[in-house]
């Protein structure tokens, strides 16, 4: 029998039938194959009425073990989703976070999914780095007989692509996991591969036989699974700009723009802690730019495709790779071949790739060469119960100059410059289970969020101001000015009058000789800072991912030694065991 063709020609069907329930028999599981074995015997059983008859509950079966490493979110949807997928094929899945991962538990898994994102640079999420730190270690356990399969995600504009999701793949593998599917290393745009890499791997790591060869089918579910949350749209929403403001004086060397969304059908169910995407455009100037480098100006279809839809910024070195290819150009191809590619790429974009080596391209080729435009995230600054259907968003524009080049954010350009009140933009939300005020409304926060990093503080504060929180909350914020860079300052000081804000520490970094930033300030308020969280207080932080988070972690150990003397390595087991309660939580980029 052929792998394109199950049923026997002698099958009661008509050949257009059989070949259609061929094209669903021969890519299934032998899971799914039991399940509809026991799905058709029990609908005979019911009458055809699928709905009608109650019958067993399905035997999930085959234990799987998914292990998730996420910060904002993305490898811990997919694992769910995983969980879901494997449970209607018979398998019993368990779901766990990085974060709360006892690796003692991974030699019994039997069958292992690791989904994992990259952060910093080549860096676990920050919930990670415990479990990650063990994993790697020279105390991993032996993971012989498990079975594993890693799925990464990252973005190929960054130099250590998907690098945690390697290593895994190959720390597994050398403690004697056997490797069930291949890796897939995914970039932004991972939801359609993912979806693939899940079913394939399941199919993968399905039992060669189930017990019994028929899974009884409960019938009182048949018609949607009683276990799946009825999900909000993924679709971006189109919402128009009601307000649009520079936070930043106009003499600062800054602009960061409070934006205000209004959702005509109503804003979707947001939380304070939660971002938006904003789907943006790209600088038509730039476009025009790189269609002239390469021939192809007049090309209108092309170049509504280049504005919205395409990432014409982003250089990568499989970016330069596709380039080489798709021009056939030696000199490029020699370049791919020199290993001078992840210094050259630093600093620089796609049109620097073009003006380099002047090649003229067709659409197809821009089209290869690029990936989609990747949408951006930004804090919400606000609250539902404040503003009703609307978004605040508080967005620094990007502007620098490299190689002689003035360079501009996509997004944060586009909304700075391209955008007035009246103008719509499409959008989509970003949930962040992860960073949210505590379920008890007598628990203090402390916040600190310097720059753009106050934007969820905004929701923060209006949140607890709605909702006549009674905990205390304690602001932390720095800029470069205290006078032109004082973001939302008049909100601060009505909320520390009507009592939402309790004290507010801030730190402007250029009004004097030395430098001052936020980490100082915690430092000046160590003892304090040490009472409140003896106290049971939430701490949070939000903005700069590469200097000012680190610098803020270590200023709250700091703060443990010196009021509490205890010892640098007691103190960061204290803060670490702040992050395992959820109780010091970041969002940082
Ligand atoms: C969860 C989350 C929440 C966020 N919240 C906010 C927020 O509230 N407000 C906010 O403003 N941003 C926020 N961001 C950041 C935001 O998503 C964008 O990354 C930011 O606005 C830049 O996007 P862009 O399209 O303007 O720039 P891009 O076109 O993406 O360009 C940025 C890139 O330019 C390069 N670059 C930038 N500066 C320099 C330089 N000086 N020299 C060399 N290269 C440089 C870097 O490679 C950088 O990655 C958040 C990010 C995340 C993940
Ligand atoms: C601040 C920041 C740093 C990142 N660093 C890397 C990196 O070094 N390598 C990489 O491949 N991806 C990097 N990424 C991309 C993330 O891995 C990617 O967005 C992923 O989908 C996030 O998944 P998560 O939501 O599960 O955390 C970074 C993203 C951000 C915002």
């Amino acid at each position: 029998m052929s792998r394109s063709a199950l049923l026997p020609r002698t099958a009661p069907f008509g050949d257009g039938e059989r070949a259609s329930l061929d094209a669903v028999l021969v890519n299934a599981s032998p899971v799914q194959r039991a399940w509809l074995a026991g799905f058709l015997a029990g609908l005979d059983a019911a009458g055809g009425q699928a709905q009608a008859a109650p019958a067993q509950a399905p035997k999930a079966s085959e234990p799987l073990t998914v292990i998730y490493a996420s910060e904002s979110g993305n490898s811990e949807k997919l694992a769910g989703d995983v969980a879901k997928l494997a449970r209607k094929q018979g398998f019993k899945p368990k779901v766990v976070d990085f974060a709360d991962l006892d690796l003692a538990t991974l030699p019994k898994a039997g069958k292992l999914v690791a989904i994992a994102a990259t952060w910093g640079e080549g860096e676990p999420p920050a919930r990670a780095v415990r479990a990650y730190g063990e994993l790697m270690g020279e105390g991993a356990p032996r993971l012989d007989g498990v079975e594993f399969a890693v799925l990464s995600l990252g973005d190929t504009s960054y130099a250590e692509f998907c690098a945690i999701g390697k290593a895994l793949d190959a720390r597994f593998e050398a403690l004697g996991g056997k490797r069930a599917a291949e890796r897939a290393d995914l970039d932004l745009d991972f939801e359609t591969p993912a979806a693939d890499w899940i079913k394939g791997t399941l199919k993968a790591l399905a039992p060669a036989a189930v017990p019994d060869n028929v899974v009884a089918v409960d019938f009182a579910r048949a018609g949607g699974d009683g276990d799946e949350e009825s999900e909000p749209s993924r679709d971006p929403a189109v919402v128009e700009v009601v307000e649009h403001v520079n936070l930043n004086s106009s003499r600062s060397d800054k602009e960061t723009i409070h934006l205000a969304l209004a959702f005509e059908d109503g804003a979707p169910a947001y939380e304070p802690g939660d971002s938006l995407e904003i789907y943006p455009e790209n600088d038509p100037q730039l476009v025009d730019e790189i269609l002239a480098a390469t021939g192809l100006s007049g090309d209108e279809a092309l170049r509504k495709a280049l504005l919205a839809e395409r990432d014409i910024t982003t250089l990568s070195a499989a970016t330069i790779e596709r380039f080489a290819k798709a021009t056939g150009s030696e000199d490029a191809k020699a370049f791919v071949e020199s290993g001078e590619v992840r210094a050259w790429l630093e600093g620089r974009n796609l049109i620097d790739l073009i003006e380099r080596f002047p090649a003229k391209l067709t659409a197809e080729h821009l089209g290869s060469i690029t990936r989609p435009l990747p949408p951006r995230a930004y804090s919400i600054a606000s609250s539902r119960k404040e503003v009703g259907d609307e978004v605040h968003l508080a967005i620094a524009a990007v502007r620098y100059q490299t190689f002689g080049r003035k360079r501009s954010g996509v997004a944060s350009v586009h909304v700075a410059d391209r955008i007035r009140d009246g103008a719509k933009l499409r959008v989509r939300l970003k949930p962040n289970k992860h960073f949210r005020l505590p379920a008890d409304p007598a628990t203090d926060i402390i916040m600190v969020g310097p720059g753009t990093g106050v934007a969820p503080f905004r929701a923060f504060v209006q949140e607890r101001r709605a909702t006549e929180a009674p905990g205390r909350s304690w602001l932390f914020f720095g800029d470069r000015h205290f006078t032109h860079d004082f973001l939302y300052q008049l909100e601060w000081q009505e909320a520390l009058e009507d009592k939402s804000l309790t004290k507010i520490d801030v730190a402007f970094s250029r009004d004097q000789p030395e430098k001052i930033y936020v980490q100082n300030r915690i430092d000046q308020h160590a003892a304090e800072l040490v009472e409140w969280l003896d106290g049971g207080a939430h701490f949070y932080v939000c903005g700069d991912a590469k200097q000012m988070a680190k610098d803020v972690r270590a200023a709250v150990v700091r703060a443990f030694e010196t009021v509490k003397g205890l010892s640098t390595a007691d103190a960061e087991a204290h803060v670490a065991g702040l992050e395992r309660a959820r109780k010091y939580q970041q969002d940082v980029y």
